[in-house]
């Protein structure tokens, strides 16, 4: 058989495919509208109900909550008993969609589809010129990733990701100086702060939404010990014992300056702790990742892109171990090692020292 010609199996198993794509893309958007409106955290509570019960539960309007009921009920997430016309969302599917779920709901996850439709256009059209977009294209981020980073570190950042550095909850409880560059809402640091009241912690971030929020949440829990700046992430000052970076490098314009400034930055036995996205730099080892297309796409609506519109490094979601490595390495950082946390499954974290430091 030529390579031009179609296998014909082959070709009628795909075109089954791309009309699951368009109907789970389709369920995307509608499982998004669940949990804004918080239809399925309404429903989780609820016996059996009808379109009536459940908006009335809900507070919203019957006509749009039973149209959304339709779709859930085609798309396998709620169950529906047409005597009755009751609808049940069952506790197995309410366990990865509502808020109660934590780290597990993957509805809040749902609402970054429509944040990439906002920008399509712009995205179409710097594929024909090349550059990217700017932070202020995206209005909705700072809140949404702040939404989403905050069931993983409500949950983990001190019991998981803190303990992933020996010795550093015990350092924490002493008194040591600690900067999170690339901060957004500054709830990881306001985390921190409060379960360690005798360190002092600075976040930056050059978002000045991000920044803004980040100090009303300390002012509105009462935290005392964590200060908020605009500051370029690639020109750091002061001296720290460690400085944090969540889900930041990839995105940055100068991720290399970046690096570099927090080596500058670090106190002789002080401890870089790099979250980031848990993938290969191989493409070809990135197929099986369970949200290998996701991450692609993230990095094509939102991270490269923002970093390609300031004329940067545009590295990608899916820069990958070995390039965090490899320019770990060429930023002073002699000791590298890599750790997941438990219940955190999207980041590896990279616990760097610079060359010379202690272990
Ligand atoms: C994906 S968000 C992560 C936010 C936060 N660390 C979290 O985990 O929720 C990346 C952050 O990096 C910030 N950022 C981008 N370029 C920066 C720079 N040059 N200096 C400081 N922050 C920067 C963005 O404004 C954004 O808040």
């Amino acid at each position: 058989m030529s390579v031009r010609e179609p296998d014909p199996a082959k070709q009628e198993e795909f075109a089954g495919r791309t009309v699951q794509v368009l109907n789970d893309a389709c369920l995307g958007f509608m499982t998004s509208l669940g949990h804004q409106t918080g239809l399925f955290d309404t429903m989780a509570g609820l016996e059996p109900s009808t379109s009536a019960e459940i908006a009335d539960a809900a507070g919203l309007n019957e006509r749009y909550v039973r149209e959304w009921l339709g779709g859930m009920v085609v798309g396998g997430f709620v169950e529906y008993d047409p005597e009755q016309a009751r609808y049940r969302l069952p506790p197995e599917h309410a366990a990865s969609l509502t808020r109660a779920a934590g780290p597990e709901n993957m509805a809040g996850l749902m609402q970054y589809l429509a944040l990439m439709g906002e920008v399509e256009q712009q995205i179409v059209e710097a594929f024909r010129k090349g550059g990217g977009l700017p932070y202020s294209a995206y209005p909705r981020f700072q809140a949404l990733q702040a939404e989403e980073s905050a069931r993983v570190y409500d949950l983990a950042l001190v019991d998981g990701i803190v303990p992933l550095v020996p010795g550093l909850a015990d350092r924490l409880r002493a008194g040591i100086d600690a900067l999170d560059i690339g901060t957004g809402e500054g709830h990881a640091v306001n985390i921190l702060a409060r379960a360690f009241p005798a360190s002092r912690f600075t976040g930056v971030d050059i978002s000045e939404k991000g920044i803004g929020a980040a100090k009303a949440e300390a002012a509105r829990r009462g935290i005392d010990n964590a200060r908020f700046e605009v500051v370029d992430s690639a020109e750091l000052t002061g001296a720290y014992d460690l400085v944090t970076a969540f889900d930041v490098i990839h995105d940055l314009a100068r991720p290399a300056e970046t690096l570099a400034a927090v080596a500058g930055a670090l106190r002789p036995d002080g401890i870089f702790l790099m979250g980031d996205i848990a993938a290969s730099s191989r493409l070809e080892e990135n197929v099986d990742h369970p949200l290998a297309p996701a991450l692609y796409a993230f990095s094509t609506f939102y991270c490269m892109t923002v970093s390609l519109g300031e004329g940067g490094a545009g590295l990608g979601t899916v820069w990958g171990e070995q390039t965090a490595r490899r320019m770990l390495a060429e930023a002073g950082f002699g000791s590298v090692e890599v750790k997941q946390a438990e219940g955190d499954v999207l980041n590896l974290y990279y616990l760097a020292r610079r060359d010379g430091a202690a272990a």
